[in-house]
């Protein structure tokens, strides 16, 4: 049986059209989750909820438990999870409201939880990370953005930074030389830990901004925030598309 959960970032606290049937208060090996998890229904489906940066409270990114996150999705049936990332555009064509599927990832972050191997199973945990997110789930979200008549960008480079500070210019301009399309700070260690999991794991990025150094304006909250409330309906419609897809 496949069981598909979210994870909202900022912006994404909730999930339209989900009607909560249960909350489930999980414990795990590695503390708590950033929030109970909200158990629903969309349409025939049982959808799992959970705000990566707690609610109301906001946990930073490089506070996020993302082991107890995706320990406690994958304890409640989890098969299937599709991490939200508020993102800033480094390519030209990731401009702000852009949504965008990366297909690779570029991890800058460091002195996170980043995964289950503790050195005590006997085994070592040298997962294939080759393509970062899982293929068909990906294409099972490309393709609710096809019905569902969504403009994203079917491929991209998310580039993670430590934060919660931005970049400078100079790193932007770094990551644009290695290749990144955009960046975030919440992109890892989410599908790592999925992949040692063996949850399949993808993600919806939804620029906000213009990367450091990309624009004249000065980046500020209140312009990110304004870009998500905008855009935070069409990623909510193209997550309900995927929920309401016939595989779950
Ligand atoms: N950099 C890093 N993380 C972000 C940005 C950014 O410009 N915008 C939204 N999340």
């Amino acid at each position: 049986m496949s069981a598909l959960a979210v994870i909202g970032g900022t912006g994404v606290d909730r999930l339209g059209g989900l009607d909560i049937v249960t909350r489930h208060a999980v414990d795990t090996p590695f503390g708590e989750p950033s929030q109970v998890v909200q158990e629903g229904r969309l349409g025939d489906t049982t959808i799992f909820f959970l705000h990566r940066h707690g609610s109301p409270r906001a946990i930073p990114p490089h506070r996020v438990n993302y082991r107890a996150n995706l320990w406690a999705l994958q304890q409640l049936g989890a098969t299937h999870i599709i991490g939200i990332n508020a993102v800033g555009g480094i390519a030209p064509s990731m401009p702000p409201g852009r949504l965008v599927i990366p297909d690779q990832v570029i991890d800058y972050t460091w002195g996170r939880e980043h995964t289950y191997d503790t050195g005590e199973s006997g085994e070592l945990m040298h997962i294939d990370f080759t393509e970062p997110y899982d293929a068909a789930l990906r294409n099972a979200v490309l393709e609710a953005a096809d019905r569902g008549d969504i403009a994203c960008a079917r491929a991209g480079v998310h580039g993670v930074t430590q934060g919660p500070r931005l970049e400078t210019a100079a790193e932007i301009r770094r990551m644009a030389s290695d290749g990144c399309d955009v960046v975030g700070m919440t992109g890892m260690p989410e599908a790592s830990l999925a992949r040692e999991l063996g949850v399949a794991y993808a993600s919806i990025c939804m620029v906000v901004n213009a990367a450091a150094g990309l624009d004249d304006k000065p980046l500020t909250l209140d312009m990110m925030r304004a870009t998500l409330e905008r855009e935070a309906d069409v990623v909510a419609s193209l997550v309900e598309g995927l929920c309401r897809s016939s595989r779950w």
